[in-house]
């Protein structure tokens, strides 16, 4: 947009680049001039007390906050190059080559295997039905990738409603597989979830890491500190530090961060 004043060009290596991003809900400014460079094939979390722009953030990298009349933004996010605040780009493209999935597991009231192949079904540019081999193949692929073909392999006509939050969550990421997206956007996904639940979730995201590139945002600092390589720390709409996970829990650069990782915020 017109205030982003680039000095290199974007570069399409980074999964996201964010330029004096600002974003106001209102009259209300819930972002200040966000300036991020999100690596490609990494896990990145985001952190910082309740209310600080995280989800605001995630929601502005796919574009679902245009979906409030109220929300302007100013300055610039690029992902993979491509500058997705352009007047002519395609929300529908931007939305999939980007999943997104929330807090709580909200699979569609349909089977497992429809919900799997829903999204792709939307989306496929190819015309006339699936053939079933091919969608099962996609259906098995997917389920495969989320470590959760063995338990559901016999239930695939089951309602996915009934599985446990655990195999949703899982459900939910494979349901954005066959879209082949870049990038996973996860809202404190494990957050309805128990301990061993949140391990599983935790050791699927090692296992996708490399292929896609993940942001997680996470209240829970020992995920933050197990589950990814870099770290983004926010306070207030601003992004306070961003650095490699480990060196940002043990040497923070800020007295804020430091505050935050020792639990001095709410
Ligand atoms: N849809 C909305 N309309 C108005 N204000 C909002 C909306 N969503 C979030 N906010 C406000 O923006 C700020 C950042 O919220 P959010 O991004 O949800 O924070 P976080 O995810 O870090 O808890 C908060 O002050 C919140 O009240
Ligand atoms: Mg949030």
């Amino acid at each position: 947009m017109d205030n982003a004043a680039p000095t290199a060009p974007p570069t399409a290596a980074l999964a996201i680049e964010t330029r004096r991003l600002c974003l106001w809900y209102g009259t209300f400014q819930a972002l200040f001039d966000v300036d991020l460079r999100i690596r490609s094939g990494i896990i990145t979390s985001l952190i910082g007390p309740s209310g600080c722009g995280k989800s605001t953030f995630l929601r502005s990298v796919n574009r679902i906050n245009d979906r409030l009349g109220y929300v302007r933004t100013t300055g610039s996010i690029h992902v993979h190059g491509r500058d997705i605040l352009a007047p002519d780009v395609e929300i529908i493209q931007v939305r999939r080559q980007i999943g997104m999935v929330f807090q709580r597991p909200n699979p569609l009231p349909l089977s497992v295997r429809e919900n799997v192949i829903f999204g792709y079904l939307l989306h496929r540019e190819a015309r006339g039905a699936l053939r079933r081999e091919e969608r099962d193949r996609i259906v098995e692929e997917s389920l495969r990738k989320v470590l959760l073909w063995d338990s559901v392999k016999d239930h695939l006509d089951r309602k996915a409603t009934e599985l446990s939050l655990e195999e949703q969550q899982k459900l939910c990421i494979a349901r954005l597989l066959p879209m082949k997206p870049h990038l996973l956007l996860m809202d404190e996904p494990c957050s309805a979830l128990d301990p061993a639940a949140t391990s599983a979730i935790e050791e699927l995201l090692w296992d996708l890491r490399g292929e896609y590139t993940i942001v997680i945002v996470t209240h829970n600092m020992a995920q933050a500190r197990r589950a990814s390589d870099e770290c983004i720390f926010m306070l207030m709409g601003k992004v306070v530090e961003h650095g490699e996970t480990g060196s940002l829990f043990v040497t923070p650069a800020h007295r804020q961060t430091a505050d935050y990782i020792e639990g001095r915020y709410g």
